[in-house]
This record gives C-alpha cells, structure tokens and sequence, in this order.
C-alpha cells in the first residue's frame, strides 16, 4: 500500500443529530493508532456542521453524500460544494452508485460535480463500478473505463494529486455480497492503468478504496489485496464495534 489508508464511513440516509455526534464521540475515543489510519465520516448533509464541530481538533476528517456543481443558484433541495466548504467539509462523495441509479445522475454531470470539487479545493471521493449485468455481460472493465473517462474528463494532474477513486461493484453494495480477491485486484489494477495512461506519474499516489459489503468479517482480507488502499463502507460504518473493528484490523496492517 502505497499511501496512509483511507477508511470512509458512508451513512447515506441514516442517523438523526443526536445519534451522529454521540457516534463520533465514541469512536474518536476509541480510536488510537490516528497516525496508521486516515477516518473520514460522511454523514447526511443536515448533521454536518455539527459533525465538524465535533471532531474540531482531531485528524478525522468530514465528507458530504454529493453536491451540487454551481455555487449557488434556484436549485431547490441542492447544496453547493461552497456550502459544504464553509462548514469545514474537506471531502465529497460524488458519483455513487444510488446516485447514478436512483437518482439518475449522469456521466456528465458527475464530471461537472468533479470539476466543482476541486474548483472548491476539496477532495471527491469518485465512485466507480459495474452492476451485475455489466459484470455476467464481461462489460466491468469497458464499463469502469467510460466512468474515469467521463467522469474525470478535463481534469488537470495537478489536480489529479487530490483525487480519491473509490471502486464499488454495485452488486456487491448492501448485498453482503463482496468481490472476490481477484476481482477486486483484477478491478483496481486495471482502474490504476487508466489513471496511468490519463495522468502518468502522478497517478501512483491517487488512492483507490474498496466498497461494497466491507464488514468486520472480510475487511483483513480486502486491506491486503493488491490495489486497496482502504475502504468506502455504508452499512458496517453505522455500528460502532463493526466500524471500529475495521479500522483496527486495517491499522494493524499497516504497520509501516
Ligand atoms: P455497503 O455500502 O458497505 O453497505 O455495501 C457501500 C457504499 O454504498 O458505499
């Protein structure tokens, strides 16, 4: 692994205000090896000053589910990237699966969402990934290639030194069904090829998560994978022990 490992808690629609601060409260107590590890949480967009403000003073970090790409505007129930930076965000997901999917985000607009990112000087943590059909199709890589291409369209090496991939096979989110080793290795080097070839050198230091039914149960197995450089987790990262035991089980690897 080349870089600190990045653990990212995706609550996506869960938790309440009083529930979301004692949560990183417990767990920034019981977190101790902070320098082995970087932990960022993602709550929904209302707990997030809050959050912030919560773990003010420590090296956690705080990331939002998405944002909008114009700075402000007559968007009804959309946040800008300007918002989200005045409240001390530091990361935003952009281009989730339940984004695409549910919600119809296209290829197009992700790019723009990037692009508004690192405008804003935060870090988007870009979400890649095949669904089953692509996969029983043989279609993974055609499919993971289009989404950096577009996905990433314009986007210059400099910035490229603050991007965060994060690959996560759709069949494999909330299922408890996770990729095998060699899918996951198989997926990550051929993400990395792509970065290669877009943005040379630099591409080395792009992290690249796992996601899709990291648990406290497969999470050794996944951190030693060739390519994984930490995880995007919703499910497991809403429990306490759950999230904390992957995050030990991580730092322990990484002993560097
Ligand atoms: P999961 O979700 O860990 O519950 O599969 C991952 C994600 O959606 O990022």
């Amino acid at each position: 692994m080349k870089t600190k490992p990045i653990i990212a808690g995706n609550w996506k629609m869960h938790k309440t205000l009083t529930d979301g601060i004692s949560f990183v409260g417990k767990i920034r107590n019981r977190i101790l090896d902070k320098e082995k590890v970087k932990v960022i949480f993602c709550p929904p967009f209302n707990l997030l000053f809050s959050i912030v403000d919560a773990l003010d003073g420590t090296s956690f970090g705080v990331g939002a589910q998405n944002a909008h790409h114009e700075s402000q505007g007559a968007f009804t129930g959309e946040i800008s990237v300007e918002m989200l930076k005045s409240m001390g965000v530091q990361y935003v997901i952009i281009g989730h699966s339940e984004r695409r999917h549910i919600f119809g985000e296209t290829d197009g607009w992700i790019n723009q969402k990037i692009h508004a990112v690192f405008n804003g000087e935060l870090i988007p943590i870009f979400c890649i990934g095949e669904t089953l059909e692509d996969r029983q199709m043989n279609r993974t890589n055609e499919i993971i290639h289009h989404q950096i291409k577009l996905g990433l369209e314009g986007v210059e090496t400099i910035d490229s030194e603050r991007l965060i991939i994060a690959y996560e096979p759709v069949w494999a989110i909330g299922t408890g069904e996770t990729a095998s080793n060699d899918q996951v290795e198989e997926a990550h080097g051929y993400v990395k090829t792509i970065l290669d070839d877009m943005f040379g050198h630099s591409s080395g230091e792009i992290p690249i998560l796992y996601g899709g039914s990291v648990n406290e149960n497969n999470a050794a197995e996944l951190i030693q994978t060739e390519g994984v450089d930490g995880f995007l987790i919703g499910g497991a990262s809403l429990k306490e022990d759950s999230f904390c035991s992957i995050i030990a089980q991580v730092t322990n690897y990484n002993k560097g």
